[in-house]
């Protein structure tokens, strides 16, 4: 490994070069509580954690403020012990409940059931989660719910105050994923008519003095100077000193053409020459971190003795609940762990025992181009924020290294300081309409944290007014807007469901979006590309992928969901228990909002035309004359294909619509449709009335 790589001039120490300007509260405020509760090995193993220090500090805080930021670094305990704390001080009595939430789901399920292992409770009892499509609280039971920051936007449109919450805390703000920034939004609002609310703020690193400053109104100074009683409305910021060991950092001395070839070596190489520790590596999503491990678990398995020792794991957002549970497991004694995992890894989840990291300096982002109307899903280079944060992962329970796969001249020039926040590089649609369903109507505005563009503002309208979501005045429209925005999806897939009751083909389109919003049903090929290939090929339709995915949940069901089947046709049988269940909550969404179930019997015509009531927007049209099957979007002619794992790739029918794009090599549609261009102008006649 020497050749290959060379020592950071970096600070060591990267742990401490964070917190600029974080006023920092002493830790001799706190004392920590002398008496015991739960079992005795996990309450040892809570005290141990840096946040315990703070307990006193954290509670005093709250009491007497309306916000408290509080920072401290990933591993030191804010996500599952602030929580039990406030507990233990009384702010879930009363039938009162403490919400803690994240940015995703994974961490939401992981470190719920934590809380309620280290309480000795069973989950959805006293702890409790709410992620999309799965509640598992209990309604006057449950004390701690951790949920996504999307579920909570969802829970003001029934509470508006969200009365049932004593303390809010949003957890892992630096994120900054739309959710949050709305979140954040909303709270702020919501706090000047609810007082006796109390929100924590919490982040691994966050630029806590203007998140303050985001919070501190001049209105809400000055009624602080009035009012004699009540919370201070000046947050307080808190930084909790942790306790991270060095992490020498390496480079590679030479740009690496091959990130996941150069990560596999990598692991096999700290296998060979480093002593005993697991190994964690950022890839960037399931593709990529699928050929990782299968290439690693090859290599452990044909070199024998030499890489047995290696146990790999992938780490990602769609991964089953029993394999998220090995992830977490104690490494067997002679073994080393390799986890393979996308950001998730970075902040929101602990890992134990890591030791090495080896960091891709890639993941993948969204960024949306109001001008072509595109929104890409792009595997870019990260922050040094995120480069910092990865490498910190190795320095947790005793000095560790990690690899960058990348220059140190990369990192100095290239990767910019702090990512850019996710409201900034997407389409807003889906949160415009949300916004609108709390009736708040003027979206520029809404005091946003960091401001949308205008011009993509713009667009998400044009595509609501278009779908008949908001009138003319930009207010939801009564009762498509408020149908649409009930139902927990994209607009454009709430409105295909819509549109299917007058068409009469509800039952196919609802299993249409329970597929849609999985990231794919098919098995990543290992390698396999004929035989995965040939197994689509049984149940391609030429209109394309949307009728396939009906082909094959026909299927599924007839083979009365087995695993065989799935297993044999190249079918994730995971991805299709999930869609079962899905469907089966969509379904009765739909019957609370009167649509009629009703299956078409298969007539594919009525199906596409109720995608097309949806999904207008994306429609392209073959370029007759490039002879590659490059296609135009009929709106922003910008050239798009499609992607080879549909089964109209070279099919290249004239018309077709999409669901989503990703950015490789080229703008790929992926979920292709065969449209008739007529349909265009008889669902959405103002977006196409141009053309
Ligand atoms: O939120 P923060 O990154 O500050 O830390 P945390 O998620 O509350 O984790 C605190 C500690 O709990 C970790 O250091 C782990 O020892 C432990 N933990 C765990 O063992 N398993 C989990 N699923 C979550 C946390
Ligand atoms: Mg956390």
């Amino acid at each position: 490994m020497a050749q290959f790589w060379k020592p950071g001039a970096d600070k060591p120490r990267i742990l401490e070069d964070e917190d600029g300007g974080v006023v920092f509260v002493s830790a001799a405020l706190s004392s920590a509580p002398t008496s015991g509760f739960g079992y005795a090995n996990i309450d040892k193993q809570r005290q141990r954690l840096p946040i315990y220090k703070y307990r006193n500090a954290i509670l005093y805080l709250v009491e007497t403020h309306a916000t408290t930021i509080i920072v401290g670094e990933t591993g030191s305990g804010k996500t599952t012990q602030i929580p039990q704390f406030l507990k233990e001080a009384g702010w879930a009595e009363g039938g009162r409940v403490i919400a803690c939430t994240q940015p995703r789901r994974l961490a939401v399920q992981a470190v719920a059931s934590r809380v309620a292992e280290e309480l000795g409770v069973r989950l959805g009892e006293d702890v409790g989660y709410t992620i999309r499509f799965e509640d598992l609280t209990t309604s006057d039971v449950t004390k701690i719910k951790f949920l996504t920051d999307g579920v909570l936007i969802r829970e003001m449109m029934e509470d508006p105050l969200l009365t049932k919450y004593s303390v809010i805390m949003v957890d892992e703000a630096h994120e900054r994923s739309i959710s949050t920034d709305v979140v954040l939004g909303l709270l702020k609002k919501i706090q000047r008519r609810r007082p006796e609310l109390r929100l924590i703020i919490s982040s691994a690193t966050i630029e806590a003095k203007s998140m303050a400053a985001f919070f501190l109104d001049r209105k809400g100074r000055q009624r602080v100077e009035t009012h004699e009683s009540g919370p201070s409305k000046e947050p307080a910021i808190l930084s909790v000193e942790g306790r991270g060991f060095n992490v020498r950092i390496h480079y590679v001395v030479e740009a690496v053409a091959d990130y996941v070839q150069a990560a596999v070596s990598t692991v096999l190489a700290i296998n060979d020459q480093e002593p005993a520790g697991d190994i964690l590596v950022f890839l960037t999503g399931e593709d990529d971190i699928g050929v990782a491990v299968s290439l690693l678990t090859e290599e452990a398995q044909a070199n024998g003795n030499k890489s047995s020792g290696l146990i790999v794991f992938p780490l990602y957002s769609g991964l089953p609940r029993a394999e998220q549970d090995l992830v977490f497991s104690p490494t067997p004694r002679g073994k080393r762990k390799v986890i393979i995992s996308t950001n998730i890894a970075e902040t929101s989840l602990t890992l134990e025992g890591i030791v090495y990291v080896v960091d891709s300096g890639f993941s993948k982002q969204r960024f949306y181009n109001p001008i072509s109307d595109i929104e890409n899903l792009v595997v870019a280079p990260i922050s040094k924020a995120s480069a910092r944060q990865r490498a910190g992962r190795a320095g947790r329970v005793r000095p560790g290294k990690c690899y960058r796969l990348y220059t140190e001249e990369h990192f100095i020039n290239e990767m910019s300081a702090e990512g850019i926040p996710e409201i900034q590089r997407s389409n807003l649609v889906s949160c415009v309409i949300q916004i609108k369903a709390l009736g708040i109507d003027n979206i520029l505005g809404f005091g946003w944290l960091a401001s949308p563009a205008p011009e993509t503002m713009i667009r998400a309208l044009e595509v609501l007014y278009s779908l008949g979501v908001l009138d003319d005045d930009a207010k939801l429209t009564s009762p498509v807007g408020f149908q649409v925005a009930e139902i927990p999806l994209e607009p454009m897939i709430s409105k295909m469901i819509l549109s299917s009751n007058q068409l009469g083909c509800s039952e196919e389109i609802i299993t249409i979006a329970a597929i849609l919003s999985l990231q794919s049903i098919w098995v990543s090929s290992r390698g396999a590309y004929k035989e995965l290939d040939e197994a689509k090929m049984r149940f391609a339709a030429a209109e394309g992928d949307h009728v396939t995915f009906l082909n094959v949940y026909q299927g599924f069901l007839e083979s009365g969901k087995s695993s065989q089947w799935c297993h044999k046709n190249f079918v994730n049988y995971h991805a299709m228990k999930k869609a079962v269940e899905i469907r089966e909550q969509l379904r009765r969404i739909a019957l609370r909002l009167g649509i009629t179930l009703k299956s078409c019997e298969r007539d594919t015509e009525v199906v596409r035309k109720a995608v097309t009531a949806g999904f207008f927007a994306n429609a392209c049209r073959l370029d007759v004359y490039s002879h590659n099957g490059m296609y135009k979007t009929i709106r922003g002619s910008q050239e798009v294909h499609i992607h080879p794992s549909s089964v109209l790739f070279r099919v290249n029918p004239k018309w077709v619509i999409y669901h989503s794009i990703v950015l490789t090599d080229r703008q790929y549609m992926r979920n292709v449709m065969t449209i008739d261009p007529s349909w265009l102008t008889d669902v959405a006649p103002h977006f196409y009335q141009h053309q």
